[in-house]
Parts: C-alpha cells; structure tokens; sequence
C-alpha cells in the first residue's frame, strides 16, 4: 500500500535500521524494488529523480509506482529524489507523491534554508513529509563531478551548521555528505562514522539520510543502518545489475526477438539486488 512514510521512519529510527529508497524510472525496476521488498516484508521507498520524471512523464511515473504500491501488501513510499525547485516539488505532490527531497545544497546556505523552508511549509501543508541536503554529495548528481576521489572536508557536512539549517526550515530528514559518492566507486568511498555521530549529537531526534549507497562495503551499510541513518539510496548498483542482465542477453545466441526475454532478467537482476540491499539494511521483516 502507498503509505505516508512519517510512521515507517519512526520505526526505523527507534529500531536502528534503516529504509531502503530506490530508484526508478519505468516499469520492469519498480516491480523489481517493489516485489523484493514484498518478498522480504519490508517498507520501502521508491523514489524518482527529475531525470526519471521527464523520461518517463509525470502522470506516468507516478500512476506506475502507485498502481503496483497498492497491490502491494508492504508499505510503499512514492519519493521525489534531488527535486530542485518549488515547481517540481508541486507536480509531483499533484501526482500523490508522499515525501519530497529539496536539494538546494549546492545553493549559499542561505538560500538554501529559504527554499527548502518554502518547500517544507508547502509540503507539511499537504501533509507530505520533506528531506533536504546539507553539505555536498559528490559523483553524478553533486555540485562537481569527481569521479571517485574521495570527497575533501569542506564538502561534507559542517556539523555545526545542521542544528540552525533544521531549526530554521522544519525539514523532516536530512541527508548528509559523509563521504559517499554518486555511482559506484568500491573501495574509494567510505562512511565517515565519525561525522554521523557529530551530527547525531547535534540532532537527536532528527533521521538522517545516506546518498550515494551503491559501492560502499557491506560492513558501512549494515554498520550505518544501526545509526540515526534511516534511510539509505541506491540507484547505480540498481543499473548496473539491469544493464549485466542485458548484455549477457545479446551475448547469447537467440532466435526470438521478444523485449520480455531482454527486459525480464534485467527485472529479476534488479530485484535480486534490492533483496539484498534490504537484508543489509535491516529493514527485512519490519513491514508489519
Ligand atoms: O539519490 C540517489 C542516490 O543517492 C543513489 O546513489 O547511485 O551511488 O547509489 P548511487
Ligand atoms: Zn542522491
């Protein structure tokens, strides 16, 4: 069921583990996050870029992960991913989304805290629950594109600036730049425990986010999972086993031409992966 994901954090905070939120852009991966999140009981989060709205189109997108979050009999999260603006922001709660991300990070903190306080005052008034960023995430998505080196301090999150950014703007979540990168870069990308813990101090009761998840060590995920870190991101390792799936398909020798034998193993790749992912993360089981 499509859920409002306020409770499901609450959980995951008092319990130590964290929701997995995982990108989609079509058909084939949100079954895939969806029926592995079934098969391992699990709440999960779906979440679509802007990226992924203008590929896929707005009411599209949206009437597909809703469509398969009410057949579905775990909780389901419909999540704007990196949104920029007010106006995307706007569309996708139009289109029943129940949390929205407002990235402003790579904005002057300032700026930063006005928009996503707009953001939070229009969300909170549609009753949908809000993340923001504070500190830069790098890779794909950051501010600048460093391919896998790991990120310099003054890039991470300040710990000391979180307190004011989340007094000022009423955010629900916040998602920290602790040493992840965007894509996957194994063995160059790490979770700073340290910092987690400065800002954990600072904010004791606030969740917090981890981007940038594919490629870090099983170890940081499950390690992080028992933190105030509810809800982790994957999207490249989600790509990555999709596009595996269909190379080894036209590796192979094949006679029928039949998009469901290209696209089906891709699906059930991906789904495998965020089986495992969920496993890590602890959230198996806890869809009661
Ligand atoms: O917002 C999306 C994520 O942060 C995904 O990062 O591609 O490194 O898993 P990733
Ligand atoms: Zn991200």
């Amino acid at each position: 069921m499509l859920v409002k994901p306020r409770e499901l954090f609450a959980k995951a905070f008092n319990m130590q583990y964290a929701l997995g939120a995982f990108n989609t852009s079509n058909l084939e991966l949100t079954q895939a996050i969806i029926w592995a999140a079934q098969k391992q009981r699990a709440p999960v989060i779906v979440q679509t870029s802007e990226g992924a709205i203008e590929y896929t189109g707005q009411k599209q997108i949206a009437a597909i992960i809703s469509s398969l979050a009410g057949e579905a009999n775990v909780p389901v999260v419909m999540h704007l991913d990196h949104g920029h603006s007010m106006a995307v922001v706007k569309n996708c709660i139009e289109a029943g989304y129940t949390s929205v991300m407002i990235d402003a990070s790579t904005k002057p903190i300032d700026e930063n805290i006005a928009l996503t306080g707009e953001v939070v005052e229009y969300a909170h008034a549609h009753g949908v629950w809000v993340e923001a960023e504070l500190g830069t995430i790098l890779g794909a998505e950051g501010i600048k594109t460093l391919q896998g080196e790991a990120p310099s301090d003054e890039l991470l999150t300040n710990p000391a600036q979180t307190k004011k950014f989340v007094e000022a703007t009423g955010v629900d979540c916040l998602a920290v730049a602790v040493g992840t990168i965007h894509g996957a870069f194994s063995g160059r990308e790490y979770i700073r425990f340290e910092l987690v813990e400065e800002i954990a101090k600072q904010l004791p009761a606030l969740p917090l986010v981890i981007h940038g998840a594919s490629g870090l060590a099983s170890e940081h995920l499950q390690r992080v999972a028992h933190t105030n870190v509810c809800k982790v991101n994957v999207d490249t390792e989600l790509r990555l086993a999709f596009e595996r799936a269909v190379k080894s398909y036209f590796g192979q020798e094949h006679d029928k031409c039949d998009p469901r034998k290209i696209l089906g193993p891709a699906r059930d790749a991906v789904q495998r992966v965020v089986e495992e992912k969920i496993r890590l993360f602890g959230s198996d089981g806890k869809a009661a």
